[in-house]
């Protein structure tokens, strides 16, 4: 349904922003782990976008996007008070999400733009009552995704960058091992949302330490209805799709090598892909003027 953006905010200017959307119906039932999908115009793609947040008393919902390609720098143009063709939600299953006793805490891992997601579940284990330790990365300080907004809720807020900008200098995962190596016994469970190579990194790590883990495979989706194939992944030896299956998924279950194998060989073929669908679009464009 056709969706107006009540505010705006260029996170990274030129790169990543923020949208909060009036959509009351999607905020009242929209849990941590559900995506949205969303067509900019009567011409744009349809794309999926995991919620960042959803406010149920003033019903609205946050989404956070890289602008990318065509489709998001469709969104990138609107503004303030503008308004989406099409916003439907909310979609995927939602993350499991349980209660633990003090003085059990739940490690959330955010990387990128997963950030956004990641603060959607890391609220949702807050308000289970958990002990939350957000751990952030970025290249650096700049790049720094959702701060403020986990250090609202979350016990700790535990930053790394590569260069030392800000927090600890380093790798997200070393924030993770550092906690674990500290605290392990009271870790009851590790969520991590991000780039492929850093969810890896801490199911592998999480793995020696034998602590429950989850991942959410969301960057995966292209269309988010179960159709394109492009989300598909092994998860303990059988095919899920991320959109109807997941996005998130048991880490240590998850086919990684397979998945980035697949990412790589199939990157130029989907480049290519976008790139027809772009010239399709422009085509239809061009014919709607020409009428
Ligand atoms: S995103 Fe296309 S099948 Fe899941």
């Amino acid at each position: 349904m056709p969706t107006k953006i009540l505010h705006k905010e260029k996170l990274i200017p030129g790169r990543t922003s923020k949208l909060v959307l009036d959509a009351p119906q999607i905020a009242a039932t929209a849990r941590p782990g559900h995506f949205v999908i969303l067509r900019v115009d009567e011409h744009g793609e349809r794309f999926p976008l995991t919620i960042a947040d959803a406010d149920k008393e003033n019903g609205t919902i946050t989404i956070v996007y890289l602008v990318l390609g065509r489709s998001t720098q469709m969104l990138e143009d609107l503004n303030e008070g503008d308004v989406i063709q099409d916003v439907c939600g909310p979609l995927g299953r939602a993350t499991h999400i349980e209660g633990f006793p003090a003085p059990k805490k739940v490690i959330c891992v955010g990387g990128g733009t997963g950030v956004a997601a990641m603060h959607h579940i890391a609220k949702g284990h807050h308000d289970a009552g958990n002990y939350v330790i957000a751990c952030i990365g970025a290249r650096n300080k700049e790049l720094l995704l959702f701060h403020k907004e986990l250090s609202l809720f979350c016990d700790e807020v535990l930053v790394s960058t590569d260069d030392g900008s800000m927090g600890s200098q380093g790798i997200v995962t070393d924030l993770v091992r550092n906690r674990l190596d500290e605290e392990g016994e009271n870790i009851a469970e590790v969520v991590a949302v991000g780039p492929v190579p850093m969810m890896q990194a801490v199911a592998e790590l999480t793995r020696g330490y034998e602590k429950p883990t989850t991942v959410s495979l969301n960057s995966l989706m292209v269309d988010g209805l179960g159709m394109c194939g492009a989300c598909r992944v092994t998860v303990g030896g059988e095919m899920k799709f991320t959109c109807v299956d997941g996005p998130e998924f048991d880490g240590h279950k998850v086919d990684f090598a397979e998945l980035r194998t697949r990412l790589g060989s199939f990157r130029t073929q989907e480049g290519q892909a976008r790139e027809e669908r772009r010239c399709n679009c422009m085509d239809k464009l061009a014919e709607k003027k020409e009428d």
